[in-house]
């Protein structure tokens, strides 16, 4: 079956598709379905978000979308940058930014939350993943993107695993796998074929 995923996000996209084409979903971007929308998030929680952002594509194309909105919550930093991760730094400059803050910080804590939000003719409901690891001291990897390289999941941050390893432990893969169930209790195994 074919989902849009309501987002300009290319990086997302490529892991919602790498995580949801084995599972026999094909995953079409907002833009491939004709839907030029870019709402405001202006929800206080990943979920409104997510919601917001699935909504405002869905109203367009009226097929089964889903939305993914998610960010990075630091323990030593009371949870920020949180909902707010996209907005912290400009782009490129995240990475920088969050080691500046943690300078100095014993508590190094940190975990990747994402909310999925989907909505088709039978309705909407969210799932979600999270990810636990720390923060570590310097940028490595050059794989994934934002955060990733100062993201320490066991001994390597994620931006020194492949996609296949992230998407197997990471919080959007963990979300869009709960999402393929839905999707396959509402249109039947066989849902690959329609
Ligand atoms: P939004 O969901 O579009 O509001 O953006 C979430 C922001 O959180 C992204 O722009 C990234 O900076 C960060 N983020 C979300 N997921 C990941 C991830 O898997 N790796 C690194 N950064 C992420």
């Amino acid at each position: 079956m074919k989902v849009v995923m309501a987002t300009n996000n290319v990086n997302k996209l490529r892991e919602a598709r790498e995580i949801l084409a084995p599972l026999g979903i094909e995953v079409i971007s907002q833009r491939e379905a004709g839907a030029e929308t870019d709402p405001e998030e202006n929800g206080s929680t990943f979920a409104e978000n997510a919601m917001i952002k699935a909504k405002a594509v869905y109203d367009i194309v009226h097929c089964p979308v889903f939305a993914d909105d998610s960010g990075i919550c630091v323990t030593a930093l009371d949870g920020r940058p949180g909902v707010h991760s996209a907005r912290y730094a400009p782009k490129g400059e995240e990475c920088a930014k969050l080691l500046a803050e943690m300078e100095g910080k014993t508590d190094r804590r940190a975990y990747f939350a994402c909310v999925v939000a989907y909505m088709d003719e039978q309705g909407s409901g969210t799932v979600s993943g999270e990810c636990h690891g720390s923060i570590g001291t310097e940028a490595r990897g050059t794989n994934g993107f934002g955060y990733d390289p100062v993201f320490l999941y066991g001994e390597k941050t994620l931006a020194e695993l492949t996609e296949d390893e992230k998407n197997a432990i990471s919080h959007r893969g963990k979300a869009l796998r709960q999402l393929c169930e839905v999707f396959r209790k509402r249109y039947g195994e066989d849902h690959a074929e329609q």
